[in-house]
C-alpha cells in the first residue's frame, strides 16, 4: 500500500485529462496550479480537441503520450470517465485522482456510473482517489493537483477531507498564521482510497506530524478504529466529524452521500483508539495547529506571563474549566522578579507584569528568571495590548526554554497582526484567545499522557 500511494504524491509522470487552457474551468485551474507551484516532473496535459494547452504539449489521449504515467488527474464530464479509465488501463496507469462529480451522489444514473468505476477498477488493477473531490497536493514537492486558492505553503498538518470547502478553510486560515501543510487528500465519494489507507501512510510520512481529519462518514468504522489506535501511537489524529445532528446527517447525504452513525457510540470509541474530537471548525484549526508546533508536554502545569488582569482573569477561569494547573512560583524566583515588577505587584501565577508590560523587556526578564523553573511545564504568554517589537525583544530568552510556549494575542490592533505572523516565524503558535489556547493545551496534555498509557500497556 504505502508504494501505491507514494505513486499519488511522488509521481514523476502527471497527466492531466481535460485539461484546458480556459483557467476558469477547472480543469484548467488544475493544470494552472501545478504548473505555478514549481511542481518539477512532467506534466501531460490530456485534451482531444487541443495540440496545446497553457504551454504544455497536449495529447489526445493518455495512450498517446510518449512517457510512463505514475498518475492522472481526471477532469472530463462524467459520461467520459469510464472511457479514460479504459484508456488509463491500456496504459497501465495504476493511480488516478478524479475530480469530476455525477457519481453515487447524483442520484441512480449515478450511481450506476460509480459502481461500473468500481468494478472496472478493481479489474484493471487501478487505484482511485474521488470521484467527486477536489484532488490532493504534496506541499513539499509543489503538487498542487487541485483547483481553487490552495497555495504552495509547506508545513505540518496532513489533511484528509471530505469536503474541498473545510480543507481549503484550513489552508487558508493557516496562511494567516504562516503555517502550512504537509500533504492534502480531498476524499471526495472514497470508491476505493479512504482515511484508512491514508492514515497508515501518513504515520510513516516524515513531513506530517499531525493527521488533521474532516469526515462525514466512515468508509469502515471498525477498521478506522483499528488504525487509528496504531497510527496514534506515532502521531495525534485530530477528528471534525459532520453530520452529527438529524439536520447535519440531511445535509451530509446530498453532500457526499454519507450517513452518519451514532454519535456518542463513535465518540467513545474514537476517543478510546487515542483519536481527539474537534467539536467544530476553529478547534480542528487551532488544535492541529498546537500538534504542528508540538508533539508532548510532560504536565499540565502553566505559568502565564501577562500583559492584562483581565486575560489573566480568562485564562484562569479556562485553566480551571480545563482541569489543567497554574503553578506555584518557588520563593526565591519571586524574590528575582521584585526588582523587575512596578513597586506593589503582586508576585503570583498569572504574573501580571501591569504598566511594565508596555515594554517587552519585563517579558524577557520574566522568561530569563523562570528558564530553570522546574515547576512549569509550559509557559503562557499574553498580550493583551499593542505591544509593538514583542517578539524580537524577547525571542532570545524564549530559545532558553526547552518546553512547549504557547502565545495569546489580542487587544493588540495593528501591532497584534505584525507581531502574531513573527511569534510564528520564531516557531510559537498564536492563538487569538485566552480560551482557544488553553483548550489547545489541554488537548496535546492529553494526548500526552494517554500516549504515554497506551505504549506502556501496548
Ligand atoms: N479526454 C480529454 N479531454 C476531454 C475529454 C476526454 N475524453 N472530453 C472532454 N475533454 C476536455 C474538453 O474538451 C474541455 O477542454 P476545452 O476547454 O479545451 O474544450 C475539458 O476537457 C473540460 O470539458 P468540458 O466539457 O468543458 O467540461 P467542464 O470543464 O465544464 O466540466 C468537470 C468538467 C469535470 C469539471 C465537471 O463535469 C464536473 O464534474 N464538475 C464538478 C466537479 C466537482 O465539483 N468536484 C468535487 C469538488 S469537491
Amino acid at each position: 500500500m504505502k508504494l501505491e500511494l507514494d505513486n499519488f504524491f511522488n509521481p514523476k509522470n502527471v497527466a492531466v485529462v481535460g485539461a484546458s487552457s480556459d483557467v476558469h474551468k477547472i480543469g484548467g485551474d488544475t493544470l494552472k496550479n501545478l504548473l505555478i507551484h514549481g511542481f518539477p516532473g512532467n506534466i501531460y496535459p490530456i485534451n482531444p480537441r487541443a495540440t496545446e494547452v497553457q504551454g504544455l504539449k497536449a495529447y489526445p489521449s493518455i495512450k498517446d503520450v510518449p512517457n510512463e504515467i505514475d498518475l492522472a488527474i481526471i477532469i472530463v464530464p462524467a459520461k467520459f470517465v469510464l472511457s479514460v479509465i479504459q484508456d488509463c488501463a491500456v496504459k497501465r496507469v495504476r493511480s488516478i485522482v478524479i475530480i469530476t462529480a455525477g457519481f453515487k451522489e447524483a442520484g441512480k444514473e449515478g450511481k450506476k456510473l460509480q459502481e461500473t468505476l468500481i468494478q472496472m477498477s478493481k479489474k484493471e488493477n487501478i487505484r482511485i482517489i474521488g470521484p467527486n473531490c477536489q484532488g490532493i497536493t504534496n506541499q513539499h514537492n509543489g503538487l498542487i493537483a487541485t483547483f481553487g486558492g490552495y497555495t504552495a505553503r509547506s508545513g505540518a498538518i496532513a489533511m484528509i477531507s471530505q469536503s474541498g470547502s473545510v480543507s481549503g478553510g484550513i489552508q487558508s486560515l493557516g496562511e494567516d498564521d504562516r503555517i502550512g501543510i504537509s500533504k492534502l487528500v480531498n476524499l471526495g465519494n472514497k470508491v476505493d482510497i479512504n482515511e484508512n489507507d491514508l492514515m497508515s501512510y501518513f504515520k510513516n510520512d516524515d513531513n506530517s506530524r499531525v493527521i488533521t481529519l474532516y469526515l462525514e462518514g466512515f468508509a469502515n468504522g471498525k477498521e478506522f478504529i483499528k488504525i487509528a489506535s496504531d497510527v496514534s501511537k506515532v502521531k495525534p489524529i485530530v477528528l471534525l466529524k459532520g453530520g452529527r445532528t438529524k439536520y447535519g446527517m440531511k445535509a451530509s447525504l446530498s453532500h457526499t452521500s454519507s450517513l452518519g452513525g451514532n454519535r456518542l457510540i463513535f465518540e467513545a470509541a474514537s476517543k478510546q483508539a487515542g483519536v481527539i474530537i474537534a467539536d467544530n471548525y476553529e478547534e480542528l484549526f487551532d488544535y492541529s495547529k498546537i500538534f504542528s508546533y508540538y508533539s508532548q508536554i510532560n504536565g499540565n502545569n502553566i505559568f502565564i506571563i501577562e500583559s492584562s488582569g483581565g486575560a489573566g482573569t480568562l485564562a484562569s477561569d479556562s485553566i480551571e474549566f480545563n482541569g489543567m494547573q497554574l503553578t506555584h512560583l518557588p520563593d526565591d524566583i519571586k524574590e528575582k522578579l521584585i526588582p523587575i515588577l512596578p513597586p506593589l505587584s503582586v508576585l503570583d501565577n498569572p504574573l501580571d507584569l501591569g504598566t511594565a508590560a508596555l515594554n517587552p523587556e519585563a517579558f524577557k526578564s520574566v522568561i530569563e528568571i523562570n528558564a530553570e523553573n522546574e515547576t512549569i511545564d509550559i509557559f503562557l504568554i499574553i498580550l493583551a495590548d499593542p505591544i509593538p517589537n514583542a517578539a524580537d525583544v524577547i525571542k532570545e530568552s524564549l530559545k532558553k526554554i526547552n518546553k512547549p510556549i504557547v502565545v495569546v494575542y489580542f487587544g493588540g490592533f495593528e501591532a497584534e497582526k505584525k507581531e502574531k505572523l513573527k511569534f510564528h516565524e520564531y516557531g510559537y503558535p498564536v492563538y487569538p484567545s485566552c480560551d482557544r489556547a488553553i483548550k489547545s493545551i489541554k488537548v496535546l496534555y492529553d494526548y500526552s499522557k494517554s500516549k504515554k498509557k497506551r505504549l506502556i500497556f501496548k
